[in-house]
């Protein structure tokens, strides 16, 4: 059964292009099995297993269990989970709607912070909605899997836009701080933050990378190093508490971050940990910079509509090794786990998208920028 054929040419074409542009493939669609097919972020850097289902179910818990993480990757999984769910209710026809919104819930059910995960649902279950009334469940099959694969293809291009741009900003010579993983592993390729850093990199630019080890999941000293040394980057490992001294030290010129969610104001949401940074290079005069897609602003939203989701205390409890969470503490131990924190815009130098730098005031210049009505 493959699937291929499902796919309007001109998405097929773009397909291939950014095909050439990937050396590593974290989600991708294998049109040909039907099946989706991810990397297993928690086994890197000690393993590189790839993970294949055509169950929206499985892609819903490897969301939940952060096999695949990072706002634009939930997202892209989420689409593809939903396009899986609408092949799976098309041998029931007759129920085909009521499945496909079971499934919906479900997937908008694994993380309530990144943005990309509602938007990236609310694109693929609007494209089904549409084509079902119209034209039946075939072509609402159809119409799911082209939305997921625009999505993936959408992300990528994104993610090479802001890196041309934010390398911009970057100077022969800087080093550049960075906190949790925002690179090809985090997206559906080439990455925002450290896609910055990467196309910064391969303009020439001689830079070094300060990365944080980004407790409790280690995003930092697990995924940002495989990334950086695949790609050849220098670069350094830090304790999350060590930012401040990096920083007031002027061993680092600039800050870089990823978002998981922001909101019209520039309140920006983004792994625990991201405040303290941005308080220590407001306080060093050090730029602050926030990459992300278009899909990762909520429109007309304020910062109360931001969900801090809270997880596992095992995850503080222990530390994510080779062999799973080991424990490093006594049992009995009370932990609380907020998993990102919001920092307030006004220790924000400037956003980095895909449709250019969005300097303050944010409030009026991010609808102006990225085209909200
Ligand atoms: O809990 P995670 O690993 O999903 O958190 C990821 C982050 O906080 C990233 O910085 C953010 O999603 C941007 S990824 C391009």
């Amino acid at each position: 059964m493959n699937l291929y054929h499902l796919l309007p040419g001109d998405l097929k074409a773009s397909l291939n292009k950014i095909e050439e542009f990937l050396r590593v493939k974290p989600l991708y669609f294998d049109f040909e099995a039907g099946e989706f097919v991810w990397l297993n972020t928690r086994e890197i850097p000690f393993r590189e297993v790839y993970v294949r289902s055509r169950d929206y179910r499985r892609v819903a818990r490897a969301i939940v269990e952060m096999e695949i993480r990072g706002a634009p990757a939930i997202g892209v999984a989420a689409a593809y989970g939903l396009a899986l769910a609408a092949l799976e209710a098309s041998s029931r026809p007759s129920e085909f709607m009521e499945v496909v919104s079971e499934a919906r819930k479900l997937l908008a059910s694994t993380r309530p912070t990144a943005f990309n995960l509602f938007w990236a649902l609310d694109r693929v279950y609007g494209a089904i909605y549409r084509f079902y009334e119209s034209r039946g469940v075939d072509a609402a099959v159809g119409a799911a899997l082209a939305e997921a694969t625009r999505i993936y293809v959408e992300d990528v291009e994104s993610n090479i836009a802001i890196g041309r741009e934010g390398a911009k900003l970057i100077e022969d010579g800087d080093t550049i701080l960075t906190h949790c993983n925002t690179g090809s592993l985090a997206t559906a390729g080439f990455g925002t933050a450290l896609g910055v850093i990467r196309y910064a990199w391969r303009e020439g630019k001689r830079i070094m990378v300060i990365t944080t080890e980004t407790r409790p999941v280690l995003q930092g000293a697990r995924l940002n190093v495989w990334e950086l040394k695949k790609e050849g980057i220098p670069f350094k490992l830090i304790v999350d508490s060590a930012a401040g001294l990096v920083l007031e030290r002027g061993m680092a010129d600039k800050v870089i971050v990823g978002a998981d969610r922001i909101v019209s104001t520039g309140h920006t949401a983004n792994k625990i940990g991201t405040y303290m940074v941005a308080l220590a290079a407001s306080r060093a005069g050090k730029p602050f910079y926030v990459a992300a897609p278009s899909s990762t602003f909520q429109p007309g939203s304020k910062p109360e509509d931001i969900v801090i989701e809270e997880r596992s205390p095992e995850e503080v409890l222990g530390v994510l090794s080779e062999k799973g969470f080991v424990r490093i503490t006594m049992e009995g131990v009370e932990a609380y786990n907020p998993s990102f924190d919001v920092t307030p815009p006004d220790l924000i130098t400037a956003f980095i998208t895909e449709r250019g730098i969005i300097e303050k005031p944010f409030e009026s210049n991010i609808p102006r920028v990225l085209g909200w009505e």
